[in-house]
């Protein structure tokens, strides 16, 4: 049995556990198993970088964050194109998995990986997707491994904040990871008390947001704290095209959504107002407990997959029992915040101000 990992997209805590977890449950079910790691995601599997591993080496990185193969980023968009070094990503990849001797590739992503994985299974070859990103924006699964970690490290972000905030008496806006989905911010933004969120759903209005804040202020309260998804949205952005966007983005003089909305803050209400981006931070370190659990049984269950040969599924998390789902329904498939979910809802029963 030869079995090839890669990880894939941007890295966060978990993937190692991911990683731990198909290797170990793997040298239990298998007699006789071989696995390769595959260098930096797709880019090895294309240029044929790879390393037959030993047990040992799937020892003491349960904890360990990041990926010990590495990743990269693919985009789906460009495998079937062929660049100037004038490769064919697809037969290459293919090539290489036939020179791996592989029976079952393992792809450890987020939804770009998930395409790919896809279009790898419609080429015939046997692959088992595991979901993997802080945005836990993946159709058809409850949760990905990484976003809880990502919630625990952004909403201690947040705590911290809190106290320069109300020390210096400042509004404190704290923009999260999430072009897309605003899991992230919205999660963090309620178990940091954040008084107003803004994710890339619900787009906000400047006055709204303002509004929220002199609320506060008249309610005695000499500080805010705004919560933001780097790819929230004003309505009149969500009005406009993408050139339209960039020439409003550009005038505005500032690069991020969170210092445009500083901005009008503080010219609207001469409130001392800061932004903070830990951007990364939020994917470094080690797992938590929960995602150590949630990594190593989605990757026991892929090893189950591989043993019961039903390829071309992807592991989830449904009504917390461990699952799949087929690629082909997954591939692709954005898992946003609906504007009236319950934890919209009660968060806006809470007080807490989406800008809408
Ligand atoms: O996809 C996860 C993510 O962390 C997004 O939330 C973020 O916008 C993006 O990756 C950052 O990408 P990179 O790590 O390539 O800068």
């Amino acid at each position: 049995m030869n079995i090839g990992i890669l990880t894939s997209g941007g890295d966060c805590p978990g993937l190692n556990a991911a990683i731990r977890g198909v290797a170990k449950a793997s040298y239990e079910m298998f007699d006789n198993v071989t696995i390769f790691g595959i260098d930096d995601g797709y880019h090895g599997l294309i240029h044929g970088n790879y390393t037959k591993m030993e047990p040992y080496q799937f020892s003491g990185i349960l904890t360990l964050g990041g990926t010990i193969f590495g990743t990269s980023r693919q985009p789906f968009k460009e495998m079937r194109n062929i660049g100037e070094d004038n490769i064919d990503k697809v037969k290459s990849m293919v090539e290489n998995y036939e020179k791996m001797n592989l029976d079952c590739l393992v792809t450890i992503g987020g939804n770009g990986t998930h395409k790919s994985a896809n279009m790898l299974s419609d080429e015939g070859l046997n692959v088992i997707g595991l979901p993997k990103t802080i945005d836990n924006d993946l159709w058809g699964t409850e949760v990905t491994f990484g976003f809880h970690t990502a919630v625990d490290i952004a909403t201690d972000v947040i705590d911290r904040i809190h106290t320069t905030a109300s020390s210096h008496g400042r509004v404190m806006i704290i923009e999260l990871m999430g072009h897309k989905a605003g899991w992230l911010n919205l999660y963090a933004g309620v178990a940091g008390g954040a008084d107003i969120i803004l994710i890339p759903e619900i787009p906000f209005e400047h006055h709204k947001i303002i509004e929220a804040v002199e609320k506060r202020t008249v309610s005695g309260k000499n500080f805010s704290i705004v919560a933001i998804a780097e790819g929230s949205i004003s309505k009149k952005e969500s009005a406009m095209s993408a050139k339209e966007m960039e020439e409003y983005r550009k005038e505005s003089g500032y690069f991020s959504v969170a210092h445009r909305v500083a901005d009008k803050i503080q010219t609207k209400t001469g409130f001392e107002t800061r932004v903070v981006s830990p951007g990364h931070v939020v994917r470094g370190g080690s797992p938590s407990a929960y995602d150590r659990i949630l990594s190593t049984r989605f990757g026991v269950h892929a090893a189950e997959l591989i043993k019961d040969k039903k390829f071309g599924r992807t592991v989830a998390l449904e009504n917390n029992q461990i699952s799949s789902n087929k690629l082909s329904e997954v591939a692709g498939k954005l898992k946003l915040v609906p504007k009236d979910c319950e934890m919209v809802e009660d968060a806006r029963r809470l007080g807490i101000s989406f800008g809408d």
